[in-house]
């Protein structure tokens, strides 16, 4: 019998069911956006490759407005074992593999983009891998010889080993491509990371590993990194932003929520767009001072909303309709919690007759008011 909680405690007697019935053993997750082009071919390069095997594909879409997800479904009721799930109003390739992985019961799972940029070919590999516990994680490398990042520019391929080497806070100095989207594990792997996994942005690899409670046992397989078949690279300026959310989430992420950082540093921006409206306002218009600090802090609020909605909460990032009702509620929010910071600062100058300290106090209640309403009413985040 298990000793562990987390094993189920009662086992049903499964041996008298059909073969053909069983679940797969093989989950092959597929994060996409905008990949209508590419599903078909990928899916007859893994049919190839994995053959008759018990596998499963499971499709991870976050509304791509190109119908990547209809395709999918399509596809699927000609062959189970195509799935697809499909997210709203969310986006991020690592959540994706995450909610992907969750979805699906089979004791090994890979990651591939759908792109056809990984090498499928090395899926069986794998698995034997795996299987023969030579290790619990093989990840498909650019960076071990043999492999290679293929025709990438030389800025890509800088900005690659610039994010290789800031990755060695957070994987071990062995592993020599921490970036790779491509890879295959043990479930038990994902298993006990998932409470730590910070799910943020494109590195699931090196979060894993940065999640793991004892250092995993991988190895790399060299492949050669192909051209993105069709469609574009969604990777962006943003992602290095990202990337940089992910690393300090792992350093002070347990202390201070990530978001609240980011939401900081935005603050701090705001600070400086609101004294760069009020001075000229002040100096060279001579606008009576209630005017210009309100007109000033409303360019500053607003300012504020359009870079935490393409920033802090990218992953939940409003468009249209909802940009204009976010913005609203975010003014509406902060308005709030400026006459709290107000009220705050003055009850402590009061008190104590410290103005620095009151000031401070002020800033710090206003803002965590801020951050805590609008992360709820704005971007209708409840959780992280
Ligand atoms: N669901 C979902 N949501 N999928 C996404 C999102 C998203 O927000 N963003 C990207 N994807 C999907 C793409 O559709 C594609 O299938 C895969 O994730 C990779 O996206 P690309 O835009 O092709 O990324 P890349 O080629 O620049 O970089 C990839 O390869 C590198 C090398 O292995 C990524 O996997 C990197 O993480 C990796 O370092
Ligand atoms: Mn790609």
């Amino acid at each position: 019998m298990p000793q562990n909680g987390h094993q189920p405690q009662h086992r049903a007697d499964l041996s008298n069911l059909p073969e053909d019935r069983r679940g797969a053993e093989l989950a092959v997750i597929v994060p996409t956006f905008n990949e209508q082009q590419n599903i078909v071919t990928l899916l007859d390069a893994l049919r190839s490759s994995l053959g008759d095997g018990p596998w499963e594909v499971i499709f991870v879409d976050d509304a791509s407005p190109d119908g990547t997800a209809e395709l999918v479904r399509e596809l699927a009721t000609a062959d189970r074992r195509i799935r697809c799930v499909q997210r709203f109003g969310r986006r991020g390739l690592s959540s994706a593999c995450v909610e992907g992985i969750l979805a699906s019961s089979a004791p090994y799972v890979a990651v591939i983009d759908a792109d056809l940029q990984h090498d499928e070919t090395l899926l069986p590999q794998m698995l034997e891998a795996l299987k023969a516990d030579e290790a619990e994680i093989v990840i498909g490398s650019r960076y071990v010889s043999g492999g290679d990042i293929g025709d990438w520019d030389a800025g890509r391929a800088r900005m690659s080993r610039i994010g290789v080497r800031l990755s060695r806070v957070l994987v071990p100095a062995g592993l020599k491509d921490p970036m790779s989207g491509f890879f295959m594990m043990h479930r038990s792997v994902f298993d006990r990371s998932r409470a730590r996994l910070s799910a943020i942005g494109f590195k699931i690899l090196a979060d894993l590993f940065a999640s793991a409670p004892e250092p995993l046992r991988f190895k790399e397989l060299p492949y050669r990194f192909r051209p993105r078949n069709a469609g574009e690279s969604k990777l962006d300026s943003v992602t290095a932003w990202d990337y940089a959310m992910l690393l300090l989430d792992k350093l002070v992420g347990h202390v201070v929520p990530v978001r609240f950082v980011a939401f900081s540093i935005v603050g701090a921006m705001g600070v400086a767009v609101h004294f760069a409206v009020l001075t000229p306002l002040i100096r060279i218009l001579h606008t009576p001072f209630m005017e210009a600090q309100a007109l000033a802090a409303f360019c500053a609020m607003t300012f504020n909303f359009a870079l935490n909605n393409s920033l802090t909460y990218r992953d939940a990032r409003l468009r249209g309709w909802r940009w204009l009702r976010g913005w609203m509620l975010f003014v509406l929010a902060c308005s709030v919690g400026g006459v709290m910071n107000v009220a705050v600062a003055s009850f402590i100058f009061k008190s104590y007759g410290a103005w620095v300290l009151g000031a401070l106090g002020g800033i710090v209640v206003g803002s965590m008011w801020n951050y805590a309403v609008t992360k709820f009413f704005t971007w209708g985040r409840s959780g992280t």
